[in-house]
């Protein structure tokens, strides 16, 4: 039986020509959108496509898709991705895969971002369940810290520590990544704009006004909201 993330995948299809550049986030509902394309692959090997993702550019080469490098690209007609959360203004939360910077890069290129989930990740306003992620240059480190508290005095800055090996998680950058634990979110239409003013900091997972549409899928069917 098809779970809700892949109901939402498949309605993902319905916005796609044959012909067109295509972005594919991470996650397990990219890969349940890759393995639709990959069902119907005489209606869809003719797409290109481009991604944020090490394993769902696995996945693609794997089922024979095209995929573009990201410095190769400056266009897309479509960017699909998931996230942790997401508003009813369309603000988003991407903070799992400490790899924003690439997805957000493949977000502001494309015609039309679309989020694509399942229900469980709509919610009236962000809420502070999920940190907001920071990628910065290595050097940054103990300055940024110091410059978020100082700004935000109801912030905590964690750095990302790898739970594989001794040290912190380094980014496909080469970069640190910190997790800001807020106690209720500053204003949410200044905030990204506010971190990525402190020097050194590289880009947040905060993905404010940035996608046109939504497929959601709940319990009672598949909704888009726009
Ligand atoms: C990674 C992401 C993912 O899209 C997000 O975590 C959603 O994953 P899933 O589809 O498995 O729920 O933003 O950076």
């Amino acid at each position: 039986m098809e779970d809700l993330k892949q109901v939402a995948a498949r309605a993902a299809l319905d916005f796609i020509k044959p012909g067109q550049v295509i972005g594919i986030g991470a996650g397990s509902t990219m890969a349940h959108l890759v393995n639709y394309l990959k069902e119907d692959a005489t209606r869809w090997k003719h797409i290109t496509t481009v991604t944020s993702s090490f394993n769902t550019r696995q996945l693609l080469l794997e089922n024979g898709f095209v995929v573009k490098p990201i410095s190769e690209v400056s266009k897309l007609d479509i960017y699909f991705d998931g996230c942790d959360q997401f508003d009813q203004h369309l603000n988003a939360l991407k903070s799992g895969g400490g790899i924003h910077t690439h997805e957000k890069l493949l977000a502001a290129m494309a015609d039309k971002f679309i989020l694509v989930g399942d229900g469980s990740k709509y919610v009236a306003q962000l809420y502070t369940t999920f940190p907001v992620v920071i990628e910065l240059i290595p050097e940054s480190l103990p300055f940024v810290m110091q410059r978020i508290r100082d700004l935000f005095s109801l912030a905590n800055p964690v750095l990302r520590l790898s739970n594989k090996k001794d040290g912190a998680v380094i980014s496909e950058n080469g970069n640190l990544l910190i997790d800001i634990w807020f106690r209720s979110f500053p204003p949410l239409d200044s905030l990204n704009q506010r971190l990525k003013d402190i020097p050194g900091i590289l880009e947040t997972s905060l993905f404010y006004q940035m996608a046109q549409v939504a497929i959601i899928a709940g319990k009672n069917g598949v909704e888009i909201i726009r």
